[in-house]
């Protein structure tokens, strides 16, 4: 049983990848996700300058649901980092897609043309970041923003353009704008912006007070925003949210993904989870009588 698939036109050997912000930013980074087996590999996301992020504490972890807190601020080393990573990176012969998070239209065609010229494989529009403003979570809430970026961007390149969606309201229309204006699959869902108050402090524990919920908590609302997404539009879909086992990436799947990407599971577990996961995965569709992962793509949807 192999577990080829193809997502946005993207031949993956199996469908998990990591999730942008989780061990995409340096050679060093991708070159663990490369040994511990990923099929593709997401950058962290990139804006044009470099940014330091946000001060301390940038995460905490709530290990009661095997979940996180995170508000990084988009700490990136900017385009000149990207190119030397996307040049470095070659060596892995796998795909490689760089996540951008623009604050205009101009500046994600800049870092787009820039990862295309380097050799990415396509580009992911982070337009859900839900801790920094300007840069996300507005732009994707908006039929109309999400359309002018996607549109700009997906005319200044020949690599596939991905979207990535996060916890909005009119979370259909978004997504059927991105698609319109040329986005060859959505990646669903980014963290959901959420906070923490350390009660003997009497203040939120986070240094940027509001940060971004991942990891098993958010699982359940994966699921669903990739099950409605698919039910009513039928797109290729990235399912991202709380996967730490085989089964949280078949029920993606089931849903209507495509491919899944894994991220506070690699923080909790180790990048070597994607073994278990491929595995048992393999293991299941063998057990129920499939014959492949395009077989089970939105079989729970109705
Ligand atoms: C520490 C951390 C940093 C992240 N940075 C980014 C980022 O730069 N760009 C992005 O699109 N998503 C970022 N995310 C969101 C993840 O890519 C993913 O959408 C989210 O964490 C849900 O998946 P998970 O539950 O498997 O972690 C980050 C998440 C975490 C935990």
């Amino acid at each position: 049983m192999n577990l080829n698939i193809d997502v946005a036109g993207i031949k993956l050997e199996h469908p998990v990848m990591n999730a942008s912000g989780i061990l995409g930013s340096t050679y060093n980074d991708i070159a663990v996700l490369a040994r511990a087996g990923f099929a593709a590999f997401v950058t962290k996301s990139f804006t044009r300058e470099k940014r330091e992020g946000y001060g301390t504490p940038i995460a905490v972890p709530i290990s009661e649901t095997l979940s996180l807190l995170n508000a990084v601020g988009l700490e990136n080393p900017g385009l000149e980092g990207l190119a030397e990573l996307l040049d470095s990176c070659k060596i892995f012969g796998k795909p490689i897609i760089v996540s951008i998070a623009g604050s205009s239209p101009e500046e994600f065609v800049e870092i787009a043309v820039v990862a295309e010229e380097h050799g990415a494989t396509a580009v992911e529009l982070n337009l859900s970041c839900p801790h920094v403003r300007g840069r996300g979570l507005e732009i994707g809430a908006s039929p109309s923003a999400v359309r002018e970026i996607v549109g700009i961007v997906s005319s200044s390149i020949n690599i596939p353009v991905i979207v990535k969606l996060g916890l909005v309201d009119r979370l259909v229309e978004v997504a059927s704008a991105a698609l319109e204006a040329g986005a060859r699959a959505l990646t669903l869902i980014n963290s959901v912006k959420a906070m923490k108050i350390d009660i003997y402090a009497a203040k939120p524990i986070l240094g940027n007070r509001v940060g971004g919920l991942s990891g098993k908590a958010i699982h359940p609302i994966a699921v669903r925003a990739v099950y409605e997404v698919y039910r009513e539009l039928k797109p290729d879909i990235i399912g991202v949210g709380g996967v730490f086992s085989w089964e949280d990436a078949i029920e993606l799947i089931m849903a209507g993904a495509r491919a899944v990407q894994i991220g506070t599971a690699i923080i909790y577990y180790g990048p070597e989870i994607v073994r278990e996961i491929v595995e048992g995965m393999k293991r299941f569709l063998e057990q129920q009588g499939f014959r492949s992962i395009e077989e089970i793509v939105g079989y729970a949807v109705s």
